[in-house]
């Protein structure tokens, strides 16, 4: 089963009756993304007008997608909650846990090798619940989705930040985190907060060396990795209609990048092309047949002010390339500017590495426009400064990019192709070239680039470009290089000015493929066994967390004032701590250790209050644990942006923390905090932060009444004996109160299915 066109074809069928209801109650034209929102409702039909940032609904999502790393948590969860099935269609992509280093055939069959018992257990579980498996090698999630699953007016939730890239293909597609998927998989309803619409309207054309990349990292400049928060982008306007479809994924997939919920495009022309290019004509039809209600009202386009909470304009005749970082991808800087600015902020100007591919950037037109470029290379005699490395985003792209010698063009510049995954995207990257944590600077088509993010090296300086821009600078080798200006030195004494980069959006010869690494899972899955090794250290079955109880929330201990960025990859660290991401206790042992201790500006080294201390931030969580103390973590703004690994939630409750106070959440990360039974509270006055000090001791004086839209009051014991009642803000509903109150979401599922 590619894709499942009879539910597609359902959903359809309710579209029209549902988007009419709901013009009619909102009594007014609708966005696209409330279309969609509206038309997957889990009651069916609208029955009232929903509030911006402010109602909590329940929605039915269409799809569910997972990666191999945060699957492990999903489906061990999944296999708690007694169902034969899961209730929606959902995939599991094998994808983070290969690294890579040597070359796809080489760097696959050791991860098979390293990673064969996840592998196996996910296929076992896969096959058991009636999901779709893509195996090793097969690709990256998001780019596999793309090609095979998104539909127009679609909505899919996926255990993946970057599950946002479906809106490419006019999905409302958000990631979320596993114990979200859980409950969908279990046939329950999906909750999210009904969110802002923030409108960008295109105008104009792409030409020259401006790709789709550059859109949404002009974006990012504007709106910063905050200023998506709790909004889905919708995209219109002219200039969306010239774009290409896999370029609309690039720019909805690094929405992930500005904090917004998801980000979307309304079906087009480009979006049909793709379709029947990607053997779906029958999605194409069936989508041709209500095009009108998978595109937003031309009332709402032609004055977007009234119906979008904000809007922007970005003329992409005018728009200049542009390479965002380091360390965040909301530092843009257009091309020509980088060099001024890395000489007064002393980054350096060498480049190391140019990485292309990802799931953000791997499209046929991204190679092909990549590709023109490096063999301008190889034919104005260039020998490129810097290692290139490849990481297809599919069998499919990879097999066809490599048809066509869009591969070997790269490999004659000396590029390592990686494994269809993704390698040095999350840090899953054996870099050779450096010794030790020396200061570099590498540039990618990726969408992150915190420091540590690619190679684990804090001193790693990451810029993010489009693929062709990056394919210019690797050749250049230098961070300064604008190759609409400057020349280059060919081995044969001439200065070479590179050529505008050339694409071609679908493949002239068609797709194609020979083995894409899809597993269906067995019909009837009631005799398949799953494998879990007892004895395993990366995969063990989960015991239910018991519910905190009001007591313990007095006399609690300070674990860690954050300062600045935490991300949840500072919370729960990537790289090798992927290994244990199905084993909750081995995984802890990364709890919080890249989050920087506001007191010593440290990470990993904070004060035992037990007997004053200082240690590594889980050591010193299990001393308060073995006590049966619980603690609280204090946080700054945004505080868990990034992925949506519940893990970075399950971790620091696992070990008994129970409260994190910040002050503000990244959605994904404040949701995974409720649904694993623990609280997620915000300063109601941000400069409370300051009074928060190292010896402090925490008393929660009103938590036996906590309750909706209700403060809570929190009594900040100081060492000295003077203290500060503070209070703390919190997003929780009746229903997530009782998650609080019975341990973890999951603990109420089980509950209401005996
Ligand atoms: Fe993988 Fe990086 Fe995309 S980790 S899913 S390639 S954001």
């Amino acid at each position: 089963m590619a894709f499942d066109i009879d539910m597609i074809k359902k959903v359809y069928s309710q579209m029209a009756e549902r988007v009419d209801k709901a013009r009619d109650i909102v009594g007014r034209p609708l966005t696209l993304s409330e279309k969609i929102l509206y038309s997957h409702l889990w009651d069916g039909n609208p029955t009232k007008k929903l509030t911006r940032g402010k109602d909590y609904v329940d929605f039915a999502p269409d799809r569910i997608a997972c990666q191999d790393a945060t699957a492990q948590m999903a489906l061990l969860q999944f296999m708690q909650a007694g169902k034969k099935n899961v209730a929606v269609p959902t995939t599991v992509h094998c994808d983070h846990l290969i690294q890579a280093k040597q070359g796809a055939k080489k760097d696959l069959i050791r991860a098979n090798e390293t990673s064969n018992e996840v592998f196996d257990f996910l296929e076992s579980v896969s096959n058991k619940y009636g999901i779709g498996f893509w195996k090793p090698g097969a690709g990256i999630i998001h780019q596999v989705v793309l090609e095979n699953y998104a539909f127009p007016g679609g909505m899919m939730i996926g255990t993946d930040s970057h599950t946002v890239n479906a809106g490419g293909l006019g999905m409302v597609a958000i990631g979320v985190g596993g114990a979200d998927a859980v409950d969908v998989m279990a046939g329950m309803a999906w909750e999210l907060k009904f969110p802002k619409l923030i409108g960008v309207k295109l105008t104009g054309e792409l030409n020259g060396w401006t790709a789709s990349k550059d859109v949404i990292l002009k974006v990012a400049g504007i709106l910063t990795v905050k200023g998506g928060t709790g909004a889905i982008v919708e995209y219109f306007g002219p200039g969306a209609k010239n774009l290409s479809c896999t370029g609309k994924g690039t720019i909805c997939n690094m929405g992930a990048e500005i904090g917004a919920t998801t980000s979307t495009f309304g079906y087009d022309d480009s979006m049909e092309r793709f379709l029947r290019a990607t053997d779906r004509a029958d999605v194409a039809d069936a989508a041709n047949e209500i095009r009108p209600y998978l595109t937003g009202d031309d009332e709402v386009y032609a004055d977007p002010e009234t119906y979008f909470d904000e809007v922007i304009e970005i003329d992409l005749s005018t728009l200049r390339p542009h390479l965002n970082g380091p360390f965040t991808p909301d530092l843009a800087t257009p091309v020509g500017e980088l060099g001024e600015k890395a000489k007064k902020n002393d980054w350096p100007i060498k480049v190391d590495w140019g990485l292309i591919g990802s799931c953000t950037n791997s499209s046929y037109e991204d190679l092909t426009r990549a590709a023109s470029i490096a063999q301008q290379a190889i034919d104005k005699k260039l020998k490129p400064k810097s290692d290139f490395g490849i990481n297809p985003g599919s069998e499919q792209i990879r097999f066809t990019a490599e048809r066509d010698g869009l591969l070997q063009v790269f490999e004659k510049l000396g590029a390592t192709v990686f494994t269809n995954a993704c390698g040095p995207c999350i840090g899953q990257w054996d870099r050779s070239d450096l010794k030790g944590d020396e200061k570099n600077t590498i540039v990618h088509s990726f969408n992150r680039n915190f420091s540590k993010r690619a190679d684990g090296n804090p001193n790693t300086h990451a810029f993010v470009g489009s693929p062709e821009m990056v394919a210019a600078i690797a050749i250049s080798g230098r961070l300064d290089f604008d190759p609409m200006n400057d020349t280059l030195l060919n081995e044969d004494g001439e200065q070479i000015k590179l050529d505008e980069p050339r694409g071609i959006e679908l493949p002239p010869l068609g797709f194609d493929v020979d083995d894409n690494g899809y597993l269906a899972p067995d019909p009837d899955g009631s005799g398949v066994k799953i494998k879990v090794a007892e004895d395993s250290e990366r995969l063990e079955l989960l015991t239910p967390f018991e519910p905190i109880r009001d007591e313990e929330m007095q006399g609690m201990k300070l674990l860690i004032k954050a300062f600045g960025k935490c991300t949840t990859d500072h919370i729960s660290m990537a790289g090798p701590w992927l290994r244990y991401r199905g084993h909750l206790d081995n995984i802890s042992n990364n709890c919080l250790i890249g989050a920087v201790n506001a007191y010593n500006k440290k990470t990993n080294f904070v004060k035992n209050q037990l007997d004053g201390e200082y240690g590594g931030v889980p050591d010193t969580q299990r001393a308060y644990k073995a006590k049966g103390i619980k603690t609280i973590v204090v946080g700054d703004h945004n505080y868990g942006e990034g992925s949506s690994r519940e893990h970075a939630a399950m971790e620091p409750r696992h070990l008994g923390v129970a409260a994190v106070l910040v002050k503000s959440f990244a959605r994904i990360h404040e949701t995974n905090l409720k649904k694993q039974g623990m609280l997620g509270l915000t300063f109601a006055n941000e400069a409370d932060y300051d009074l928060i000090q190292e010896d402090d001791t925490f008393n929660f004086i009103d938590i036996a009444d906590f309750a909706e839209n209700k403060p809570l009051t929190i009594e900040v014991v100081h060492a000295d004996g003077g203290k500060d009642t503070i209070k703390a803000n919190h997003t929780y509903n009746d229903a997530q109160i009782r998650w609080y109150r019975e341990g973890s979401a999951l603990n109420l599922i089980k509950k209401q299915n005996e």
